[in-house]
């Protein structure tokens, strides 16, 4: 689903391309020909697009079940992001252990304008952008620089992405929002309508994706970018193990109710039945493997009914369910897999402790 602000140039695309000096080159791009009549107060009114609907209660159920039968067991991690589930995530966010979100926001506060001036005139697009908390300091330093900007949000929760719009056309009238409801993994399709495009990867999520899923992300995302577009990503980076674990195994314990809020959703839509008391957040740093593992481990046997399959499995004392995994990264490991992909690093940014990655890519021309 989309809420369009209004709707995307698509005309002056092919002619842009690699003039962006060229202030005519500018007033094509970036002045929309349409524009939607404005509300009380100055924002233009939001508009919607559906790349999807939210997952059935039958797909839920069937990869329950198919994940619950899998060794080791596990659960698709997206099924964590639910309303409630988002907004336990906005809290993490906010923790005091969790130091990705506030890392990642400095670096881009800081490097804002400079990203602005070396991409020039884009359209920024964000996949899974959540609250959009972090895109303000980009909106402001490309307002800044552009006079109009597009900004074009997909996430899989609706309601983030109504405050967000909303947050952004008051706080920067020189952007225009579009709302996408659906995945990332559908927004590639996208790309190539929104180039000239700045694309966005934000918060270290592509850290929750293991090796074939990464390589088929990749993969999609060289595919469908124009030669010369660019990807901003930001990645949480290897450190000592024990500030990774503190980040996923927070004092007030909002990540354990984070994992457990999986298994909520499941009493509720699958009528699983189960005591959600008797379920333990574990998070652990597998070196080997450059990630945290989190998983929920079962502190008493029980039965899982899911009723939409008419099922249930047995999960025994002790056993655990892995939730979620989340990749950390070395910058110039990362530099390498990208470039098989066609990707370029045009610039990488840190903070001062070396904690977090923003990485400045871009697709490369055809050979
Ligand atoms: N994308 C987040 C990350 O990798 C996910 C996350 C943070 C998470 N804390 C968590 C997932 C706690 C489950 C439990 O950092």
């Amino acid at each position: 689903m989309v809420w369009h602000y209004d709707g995307p140039s698509r005309r002056g695309r092919s002619s842009c391309r690699g003039r962006p000096s060229n202030p005519r080159w500018l007033a094509r791009c970036l002045i929309p020909r349409t524009l939607v009549p404005s509300r009380p107060g100055g924002a233009t009114a939001p508009q919607i697009e559906r790349l999807s609907s939210a997952p059935s209660r039958l797909e839920f159920a069937r990869d329950v079940a198919a994940g619950l039968s899998d060794v080791p067991r596990w659960l698709p991690s997206r099924f964590l992001y639910d309303a409630r589930g988002s907004a336990l995530f906005e809290e993490i966010c906010r923790l005091p252990e969790y130091y990705p979100t506030r890392t990642e926001s400095a670096i881009l506060a800081a490097h804002a304008e400079a990203l602005a001036e070396i991409t020039g005139p884009v359209t920024l697009v964000e996949l899974g952008s959540g609250s959009a908390v972090k895109t303000h300091h980009l909106l402001r330093a490309y307002g800044a620089a552009l006079h109009r900007v597009h900004y074009v949000s997909i996430d899989v929760s609706e309601a983030a992405l109504a405050d967000a719009a909303e947050r952004i056309v008051t706080q920067h009238p020189a952007v225009r929002v579009t709302s996408v409801v659906g995945r990332y993994e559908e927004a590639f399709q996208l790309f190539g309508r929104y180039s000239p495009c700045l694309v966005l990867f934000l918060g270290s999520t592509i850290g929750n994706l293991n090796h074939a899923e990464s390589m088929v992300f990749w993969d999609r995302v060289a595919e469908h970018l124009a030669p010369g577009d660019f990807f901003l990503l930001g990645v949480d980076l290897v450190k000592d193990p024990q500030v990774l674990e503190r980040a996923y195994n927070d004092a007030a314990g909002v990540s354990a109710e984070f994992t457990r809020n999986v298994f909520r959703r499941m009493n509720r839509e699958l009528d699983a039945g189960l005591d959600l008391d008797a379920i333990e957040h574990v998070a652990r740093y597998n070196a080997a493997w450059q990630r945290i593992e989190i998983s929920a481990r079962f502190r008493n046997g029980q039965a899982v009914r899911i009723a939409p399959l008419e099922t249930t499995i047995d999960i025994g004392a002790g056993e655990m369910v892995m939730t979620e995994i989340s990749r950390k990264f070395e910058v110039r490991r990362l530099v390498n897999y990208v470039a098989c992909f066609g990707l370029a690093a045009r610039a990488i940014y840190t903070d001062p402790r070396r904690w977090f990655g923003v990485l400045l890519l871009q697709r490369k021309e055809e050979s």
